[in-house]
């Protein structure tokens, strides 16, 4: 089913048109395709009174799936990376500064007053946004505790706000037994909702499944595959239509094929096809000749990885690049187990229903390099 949205403008000048894939950030309007159920169900789910935990591997679309549905919600939300955080009294204050966002100070600012440190906001002359900080207090949690107070006193249980926490699995790492001090804190809320997300799968099952931690049993579970493959290919073939006359459903299948369906990758090796025919349209474009651009502008970066993978960790990425079986007997199976553990924390190796290199490139680097 080919539709003529992008049909007519191959015609027109491509080296002119923008390139129709996006890759990198958060995708929406036109840029985001399926997770319908999965809009509808995060819809549905912040509706009520439990928090939502949303789980995958890095680059599945967990950030623009959860942005879309909250948007969508019309719900009052405000959404934090914790990434980005580098200490408690910087994460208060970046949830500060969001909630800032949707609510003018001059209607919140009776409430500030309570604030045990109070908080200095400014004005970035060139951005025209609000920059919030504290002062270096002892003890930090405080200020997180002002902020969420204020939160909770600005909703009511009519009036959730939602709160979104992205890459959750950070909180072990802004400061110790943040974890703990912030669900604490939570027990405290009744007019937000949370939903956290995470990737590093490991690393997320370990804070809401292990009995000790802090967040065990949280909310509810909710994983994200990979896109679907019709509705995907769908959505890569009309674009490729823009440049390719004839191929772009071969080529849509081919990349697909490749990618294994990997939101991400897809859309990066469907930018680089696209981008080679826009640019030289009297030439053979194919996928394998896009696969080997994105390569040869990674390869400094792939290098300089393997260097710094062990000897072990280095055979087990070999071994998967290549398709061979990790039982062969040359190490044994607790040490393979614990080093694909560890390669999985750190985001190289995947596990759907079998483990796999996350990135396609890398994969296809280390096959070329024979290593
Ligand atoms: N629904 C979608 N439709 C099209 N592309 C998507 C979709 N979800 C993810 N992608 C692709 O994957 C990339 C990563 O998405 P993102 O939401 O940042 O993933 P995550 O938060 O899981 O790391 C996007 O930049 C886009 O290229
Ligand atoms: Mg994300």
């Amino acid at each position: 089913m080919q539709s003529n949205y992008y049909e007519k403008s191959r015609n027109e000048k491509s080296r002119n048109m923008e390139n129709p894939f996006k890759f990198g950030t958060i995708v929406e309007e036109e840029y985001f395709t399926d997770r319908v159920e999965e809009v509808a169900y995060i819809k549905t789910f912040i509706q009520s009174a439990n928090h939502l935990v949303l789980i995958s591997p890095r680059r599945f679309g967990k950030s623009s799936v959860v942005a879309k549905a909250v948007k969508e919600s019309k719900r009052k939300h405000i959404i934090v990376n914790l990434q980005q955080a580098t200490s408690i009294s910087d994460l208060s204050a970046k949830i500060l500064k969001e909630f800032f966002k949707i609510n003018p100070m001059g209607r919140v600012r009776h409430l500030i007053t309570h604030f045990r440190f109070i908080p200095t906001v400014s004005t970035n002359p060139l951005t025209g946004s609000l920059d919030v900080s504290f002062q270096p207090v002892a003890d930090e949690t405080i200020l997180l505790e002002d902020v969420m107070t204020l939160i909770e006193k600005t909703y009511s249980e009519k009036e959730r706000l939602v709160i979104v926490f992205d890459e959750f699995q950070e909180i072990r790492d802004i400061a110790h037994n943040l974890d703990r001090q912030l669900r604490s804190i939570m027990q405290q809320q009744k007019h937000v909702n949370y939903i956290l997300l995470g990737s590093q799968e490991s690393m997320m099952t370990d804070i809401f499944e292990k009995k000790k931690s802090p967040f065990y049993h949280f909310g509810e579970l909710m994983r994200l595959g990979k896109l679907p493959r019709e509705d995907f290919h769908h959505y890569l073939s009309e674009r490729l239509a823009t440049v390719f006359e004839e191929k772009h459903n071969a080529i849509a299948d081919e990349i697909l094929d490749y990618t294994g369906c990997h939101p991400y990758y897809s859309q990066q090796l469907a930018a680089n096809v696209w981008q080679m025919k826009a640019l030289q349209p009297q030439c053979e474009v194919n996928v394998a000749a896009a696969v080997n651009r994105i390569i040869l502008s990674h390869g400094l970066d792939y290098e300089r990885l393997w260097i710094n993978f062990n000897r072990t960790n280095r055979w087990i990425l070999q071994r998967l690049a290549s398709g061979k079986p990790l039982q062969s007997g040359e190490y044994r199976t607790s040490t393979i187990y614990s080093a694909l553990k560890r390669l999985q924390k750190d985001g190289y190796v995947i596990y759907s229903d079998h483990y796999e290199m996350e990135d396609p490139f890398f994969r296809e680097w280390i096959r070329q390099n024979n290593r």
